[in-house]
């Protein structure tokens, strides 16, 4: 007997269970929806990514600063339909590579509204910012700003690159190690003992355009204060004129976790941060990832086994390939029969891949599933997507858009001919 009749914050703003006790996500019913585009499935609530973007500018106002620029890292969910509408929602957009460049041009976000990221970024990648004429592009370490310069001096380019200079701050946030980003032993930025020469050397060199400083403390923060702390060490360098204040708003996986700080509270704590140090009139920057599109997005999977040993054993046809945070990081999710939420049996909820570790969920209760059931894990639109792979010759799942009843495929299924695809030899 499914016993839930509410939802946790994990799943998409506007999901439902209706009369019969199923799942609707943007409007539909999740069984309809692996009927019809197979399992698995990432299902993504259009009118939930929108609702966030929206809610980050309304934060913005509401502190003082319509002007917050908020940039969606591209990473988090990095296809084209979802760039595409945050692009429509006036956000700008953080890339980290060549690769998500090409995707957020594409997307339609314009050239002025894209920062470029990265602690290893190629020739081909700053030159490719440059021919663009990114909004800045953020200076990792020395040997970068050196050939960035050589760069501008050898095109002889008529416009100065804005540039973001990236510091480490030795601030760490609570969160896992894997994923923690602000530690001085970290390979991300420049040390604070190094950066006020990286600005100085920034001044002198023409083409380059001091835009301002970077920091980026970590991901999946729970916890205001590594904000604040950030924000006074960006201070201590002394006066430039803009601040990036990079993400890491966490968001909710389970109906366990504790509350966490709201978009609103977020903005407030960056934005009177930055007030509290001088820097209540300039620009300001802020990139959140996870907060704009992890609850967005659910997993659908259909049940193909179920067995007991010590466990009680329910494996799906996904894991491992299209959800890898439970692996790398010990990520926890939530787990329902899409059409009989809640319930009392107690499951491990693995994957099919072939390794012990392939373990989506575990302890999960669930209502003792069946093979063929559709099983829905909420909050997967960020990081999953993202890091999917093909392990075990697995295709990646489609990306299905729904909104008000309707649901659009933006990205299909993979094939298995894809495969292949590359193959030459
Ligand atoms: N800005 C920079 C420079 C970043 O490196 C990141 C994330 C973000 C912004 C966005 O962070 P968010 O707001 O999403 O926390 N794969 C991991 C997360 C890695 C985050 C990497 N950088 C996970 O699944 O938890």
């Amino acid at each position: 007997m499914a016993t839930r009749t509410a939802l946790s914050g994990a799943f998409p703003l506007g999901s439902r269970i209706d009369e019969q006790g199923r799942l609707e996500v943007g409007g539909c019913d999740v069984v309809e929806l692996a009927r019809e585009f197979g399992t698995p499935s990432y299902v993504v609530a259009e009118d939930d990514l929108r609702t966030r973007a929206r809610a980050f500018a309304a934060a913005a106002s509401a502190a003082g600063r319509p002007d917050l620029r908020v940039l969606f890292a591209s990473k988090a969910f990095p296809c084209t339909a979802v760039l595409a509408l945050f692009a429509e929602e006036g956000l700008w957009c953080d890339v980290a590579s060549a690769g998500e460049l090409h995707l957020a041009l594409g997307a339609g976000f314009p050239a002025e509204r894209i920062v470029v990221h990265g602690n290893a970024k190629s020739r081909a990648e700053l030159s490719a910012a440059l021919a663009h004429g990114v909004g800045a592009i953020v200076l990792d370490n020395l040997g970068e700003l050196e050939r960035l310069a050589a760069l501008l001096g050898a095109s002889g380019h008529a416009r100065e690159q804005p540039v973001l200079v990236r510091v480490t701050p030795d601030i760490r946030g609570e969160t896992h190690e894997k994923i923690s980003t602000g530690q001085a032993d970290s390979k991300f930025g420049f040390s604070m003992l190094d950066a006020p020469a990286a600005l100085a050397r920034v001044r002198e060199t023409p083409g380059l355009d001091l835009l301002g400083l970077h920091a980026h403390i970590g991901s999946q923060l729970t916890d205001l204060e590594p904000f604040r702390r950030a924000a006074a060490a960006l201070a201590a360098l002394g006066p430039v004129p803009a601040w990036d204040l990079g993400g890491g708003l966490g968001v909710r996986y389970t109906a366990e976790d504790p509350e966490l700080p709201s978009i609103e509270d977020y903005v407030a704590a960056v934005v009177g941060a930055a007030t509290e140090h001088g820097m209540g009139e300039a620009p300001l920057m802020i990139e959140p990832g996870r907060a704009l599109c992890a609850n967005a997005g659910v997993t659908i999977y259909a049940v193909e086994s179920v067995k007991d040993n010590v466990s009680h054993w329910v494996a799906v046809d996904g894991g491992m390939s299209d959800n890898l945070r439970p692996m790398l990081y010990g990520a926890r999710y939530e787990a329902h029969v899409a059409d009989r939420l809640g319930g009392a049996t107690e499951c491990v909820l693995a994957g099919k891949h072939c390794e012990s570790g392939d373990v989506i969920a575990r302890p999960v209760l669930l209502d003792d599933p069946r093979p063929g059931d559709v099983i829905v894990t909420p909050a997967t639109g960020a990081y999953g997507y993202a890091m999917a792979n093909n392990y075990n010759g697995v295709p990646r799942p489609p990306v299905i858009f729904c909104s008000d009843g309707d649901a659009r495929v933006v990205v299909r299924r993979e094939t298995v001919e894809e495969l292949t695809a590359r193959d030459v030899g």
